[in-house]
């Protein structure tokens, strides 16, 4: 079996599409939907991942901001702006880019957030709520893998799901939200981790394999039952001397030998990615009154 590609860059565009009409709806109702970057520092990935960002804002006309500060800003300084942000009603969202230089602890940071301005999800009080069914911002990644799986066809109902990787904007809250009674969850869901034993064992068992672990091509054809559908979030830079960038992105499943077991994959790139974007602009017009209807 060879697996068809689940394509996050065009499900990413219909959901932009979407999103775009409802901004025009918000506009003429005298609401202009507003997404604050915090960007300290200025990593390069980082850098790069709030730029697309900017451009997924500018595409569906959400209007945004990064507020860049230096990397030697203290902990007490970048909470002011989170405040200053939380009081500025031009801002829907706020979105703090991680991960934060070391001397600076991210919890305290997250925590500033208005829970209603928090479009990342991350904030205790919406991962909370997350937990309990209740409506909130979900974190975008998980919520673009929800999406993914709900537009390609492979509804998660009664589908054993079983996630590779535990942290808490990708594993847990996947988990949390697929484990859910409610559309588009419903599923049977397995957490494994370092600690697992035999890996190999659990993903076998999957219907839905999500890799989530930061280790390239940790996933090998041995470890995936025959038309599984195999969900990538792996975003590995590989030295790649032939590149001009000298790198490429691999993910955390072997994409070659793995396409010819699989039922259906996600690409790195153009997999779960553009999704993780896309889903922070469907917060925001969420955060901004818009009704997306996304499950
Ligand atoms: N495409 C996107 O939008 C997007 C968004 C977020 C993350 N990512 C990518 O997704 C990957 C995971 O990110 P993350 O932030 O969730 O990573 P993370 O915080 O480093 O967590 C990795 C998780 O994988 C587990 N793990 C690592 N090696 C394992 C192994 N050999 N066997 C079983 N479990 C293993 C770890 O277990 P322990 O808990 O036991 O250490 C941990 O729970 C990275 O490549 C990241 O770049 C992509």
């Amino acid at each position: 079996m060879t697996a068809r590609i689940i394509n996050g860059l065009a499900i990413s565009q219909q959901i932009r599409e979407e999103l775009g009409k409802q901004v025009e709806g918000l506009k003429r109702q005298g609401v202009a939907p507003g997404l604050a970057f915090v960007l300290v520092g200025d990593n390069p990935a980082s850098v790069s991942y709030v730029r697309s960002k900017n451009q997924g804002c500018e595409e569906i006309g959400v209007s945004s901001h990064t507020f860049q500060l230096p990397l030697e800003t203290t902990q007490a300084e970048v909470i002011e702006l989170v405040q200053r942000l939380n009081a500025d009603p031009t801002w829907h969202g706020i979105l703090v880019q991680l991960p934060l230089p070391a001397h600076i602890e991210e919890h305290a940071v997250i925590n500033a957030i208005a829970v209603a301005k928090d479009v990342d999800g991350i904030h205790p009080a919406n991962l909370g709520r997350l937990l309990r069914g209740e409506p909130t911002f979900k974190p975008c990644t998980p919520a673009g893998i929800q999406q993914l799986l709900l537009r390609s066809g492979h509804h998660p109902q009664g589908k054993h799901v079983v996630i590779c990787g535990r942290s808490n904007i990708v594993g847990k809250p996947l988990a949390a939200i697929l484990m859910q009674k409610a559309p588009g969850a419903d599923a049977t869901v397995t957490v494994c981790h370092t600690r697992t034993r035999d890996l190999a064992a659990m993903t076998r068992q999957a219907d839905i394999l999500v890799a989530a672990m930061g280790r390239p091509r940790a996933i090998t054809a041995d470890m995936v039952k025959e038309g599984a559908v195999v969900i990538d979030v792996g975003n590995n830079r590989v030295a790649d001397p032939s590149r001009k960038s000298g790198f490429r992105l691999v993910g955390d499943v072997d994409f070659d030998a793995v396409v010819e077991k699989a039922k259906a994959i996600t690409p790195v790139p153009g997999g779960v990615g553009p999704m993780t974007v896309t889903m922070v602009l469907y917060n925001t017009v969420l955060a901004a009154g818009g009704g997306a209807a996304l499950q």
